[in-house]
C-alpha cells in the first residue's frame, strides 16, 4: 500500500460498509473541465443565480463592507472568476483600494484566472496563492491586512454538518475583528428544479461522476469498466440533501494495481460520491450563530434560489 492520500482514501472508501469516494476527487483537470460544462447547463441554476446577485447587488454588498484601509479579497476555490469579477469590477469603478487574492490548488487554474482577470480588469492588483484551503488559512491568519473572504458557488453544500462546523471554525480562526466573509448557499426550492440540476438529460453530471472511476484507472492503475456503472442522484426535500451515487450494474471485481488488490461489487451496490445540501435561511442563520458569526445580510437572486450571505465575526 502506498502512502499516497488518494490511494488511501479510495481504499478506505471502497472497503467501507457503504462504499464512498469523496467529492473532492472530482476536480482533476478533466473533472474540472466537466464541472465547467455543468455550470453552462440550462438546468444548473446556481451559476446564473449567483452571477445575477454579484452583478445586480454588488453595490449593496460593497455598501455593507466595513474596511477603513486597503484590504484583501481572499477567494477560496476561485474557479474561472467570471462571477467574482462582477464584484471586483464594481469595486474598481468605485476606486476602492483592494488586492484580489485567489486561492486554488491548481496552478493551471490560477494561471488562467490571472490572465482572464488582467484582460477584463487591467488595473486589478492580484496576488494569487496556490495550495489547499487549510494551509492557506493558517498562513492568512498571520496577515495584518484586513480581509473579505469569499467562499462562493455553494461549495459549502458539499460538506457534511460536522465538516461545515470545522470549516467555519477554521475561517473564524484565521479572521481578525472587522474581517468579513461572503458565503454562497444554494437554497431549498421546488424539489423538481433541484432534481433536474443534478440529473441532467445529456448525462453531463453522470460523466462528472464516472470520471472518478477513470481517475482511479489513470492514477492508481484500476481496471474499472465504466460501462458497468450507472449514476443515480436523489433529492430529499425533507432535509434539503441531494446525494449522488455510482451504481454497479452487475456483480463484479475491480483490481487496483497500486493497492495490489481487488474490490468486490454486488449488483446494484452503491458508491456514494457527493452531498449537495440545500439550505433554508433559518439554517444559515443558525450555522452563523453556532460558529460565532454575525449575519450582516443575505443577498438573494430574484427567484430566491440562491443567497450570498455576508457575515462578520
Ligand atoms: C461545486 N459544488 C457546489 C457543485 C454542487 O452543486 O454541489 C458540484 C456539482 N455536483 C454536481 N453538479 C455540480
Amino acid at each position: 500500500m502506498s502512502d499516497n492520500t488518494f490511494a488511501k482514501d479510495i481504499h478506505k472508501g471502497l472497503t467501507a460498509p457503504l462504499k464512498h469516494i469523496s467529492s473532492k476527487y472530482f476536480y482533476d483537470d478533466i473533472g474540472s473541465g466537466i464541472f465547467q460544462d455543468i455550470m453552462k447547463m440550462p438546468e444548473y441554476y446556481p451559476t446564473p443565480c449567483e452571477f445575477e446577485i454579484l452583478s445586480l447587488q454588488g453595490d449593496q454588498i460593497i455598501n455593507k463592507l466595513d474596511f477603513e484601509k486597503p484590504f484583501n479579497i481572499v477567494e477560496f476555490g476561485a474557479g474561472d472568476g467570471t462571477k467574482t469579477r462582477q464584484l471586483l469590477k464594481k469595486l474598481t469603478e468605485r476606486n476602492i483600494d483592494f488586492t484580489y487574492v485567489p486561492i486554488d490548488i491548481s496552478k493551471k487554474a490560477i494561471g488562467e484566472l490571472k490572465a482572464g482577470m488582467y484582460q477584463q480588469l487591467p488595473g486589478l492588483k492580484i496576488e494569487p496563492m496556490i495550495g489547499n484551503y487549510f494551509s492557506m488559512m493558517e498562513e492568512l491568519s498571520h496577515s495584518a491586512i484586513p480581509a473579505l473572504y469569499l467562499f462562493l458557488g455553494g461549495n459549502i453544500g458539499n460538506y457534511e454538518k460536522p465538516e461545515v462546523d470545522n470549516l467555519l471554525g477554521d475561517f473564524k480562526k484565521s479572521m481578525r475583528p472587522g474581517d468579513q466573509l461572503l458565503i454562497g448557499f444554494d437554497l431549498q426550492k421546488n424539489p423538481a428544479t433541484i432534481r433536474c440540476a443534478y440529473d441532467d438529460p445529456k448525462g453531463i453530471t453522470k460523466a462528472f461522476n464516472i470520471n472518478l472511476l477513470h481517475r482511479i484507472n489513470r492514477e492508481l492503475g484500476g481496471n474499472f469498466n465504466t460501462s458497468q456503472f450507472d449514476f443515480y442522484s436523489h433529492y430529499n426535500p425533507l432535509n434539503g440533501e441531494v446525494r449522488s451515487y455510482l451504481v454497479s450494474l452487475v456483480p463484479q471485481k475491480v483490481h487496483i494495481a497500486q493497492m495490489d488488490r481487488c474490490y468486490d461489487f454486488e449488483r446494484n451496490e452503491l458508491i456514494w460520491t457527493e452531498l449537495s445540501k440545500k439550505y433554508t435561511i433559518n439554517e444559515i442563520n443558525q450555522a452563523a450563530e453556532t460558529n460565532g458569526f454575525r449575519v450582516i445580510g443575505h443577498f438573494l437572486d430574484c427567484k430566491h434560489y440562491f443567497t450570498d450571505s455576508l457575515w462578520q465575526i
